[in-house]
């Protein structure tokens, strides 16, 4: 079973499922100065087309993963990715498959590897265009690799994104997911609910109050 698929136990009633939501607060909270600035550079880059230096931010994967009301934990997927590499991950859960690909202007995006129509394996490829394909060998689906929109075939949605995040050492990380044409912002806000105040305030989600350290700048 999928991290998604699993039912949200209800507040108070599963001391042990209470146990490893507590350790996830804190893993996330070790991790919180990365992990905030990686969120905003999500919602600014998405936004903005990709097109940022440092910090590359993928949108990528999700086929019932994109279904999660709460934020799956960080996970590294490669130490390394140069231009016109493609590497395959699992995420959020172990049986989710995925693909982050470093497009060769440097754009670092990531993607449900499950097909939108019936759920075959997508693959990269890198000789197709200026920024390859995402292409389904079942029934000949096509993906933008840039957006994960469908370019021909019998694919009825885009890819679900996959938010990836380049650290300093140059490893990739898998930090989020989106539902099909999900906005990003949209994605975040929706998945941080009430766990990740800061965070929301910082991205502006409805409802969240104004953050500290906006107030501060
Ligand atoms: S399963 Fe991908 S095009 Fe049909």
């Amino acid at each position: 079973m999928s991290v998604t698929q699993q039912p949200a136990p209800a507040p108070g009633s599963d001391p042990a499922g209470d146990e490893a939501a507590e350790q996830l607060r804190d893993r996330i909270s070790a991790d919180s100065l990365t992990t905030r600035r990686d969120y905003l550079r999500i919602v600014a880059t998405v936004s903005g087309g990709l097109a940022i230096g440092g910090v590359g931010v993928a949108a990528g994967i999700l086929h019932r993963h994109g279904d999660s009301e709460t934020l799956p934990p960080t996970k590294k997927v490669t130490d390394r990715l140069e231009p016109g590499q493609s590497v395959a991950f699992r995420y959020p859960g172990d049986e989710d498959r995925a693909l982050a690909v470093r497009l060769a202007d440097g754009a670092l995006v990531g993607y449900s590897a499950v097909c939108t129509h019936l759920a075959c394996a997508v693959l990269w490829r890198e000789d197709r265009g200026p920024d390859g394909e995402l292409l389904c060998p079942c029934h000949e689906g096509v993906f933008d690799a840039r957006t994960g929109e469908v370019t021909a075939g019998p694919p009825p949605r885009p890819l679900p994104k996959v938010f990836l995040t380049e650290r300093p050492d140059g490893s990739v990380w898998a930090v989020a997911i989106a539902r099909s044409g999900e906005p990003a912002k949209d994605a975040l806000c929706r998945q941080f609910g009430d766990a990740h105040p800061l965070e929301s305030a910082q991205l502006g989600c409805p409802g969240a109050p104004v953050a500290p350290e906006s107030r501060r700048t």
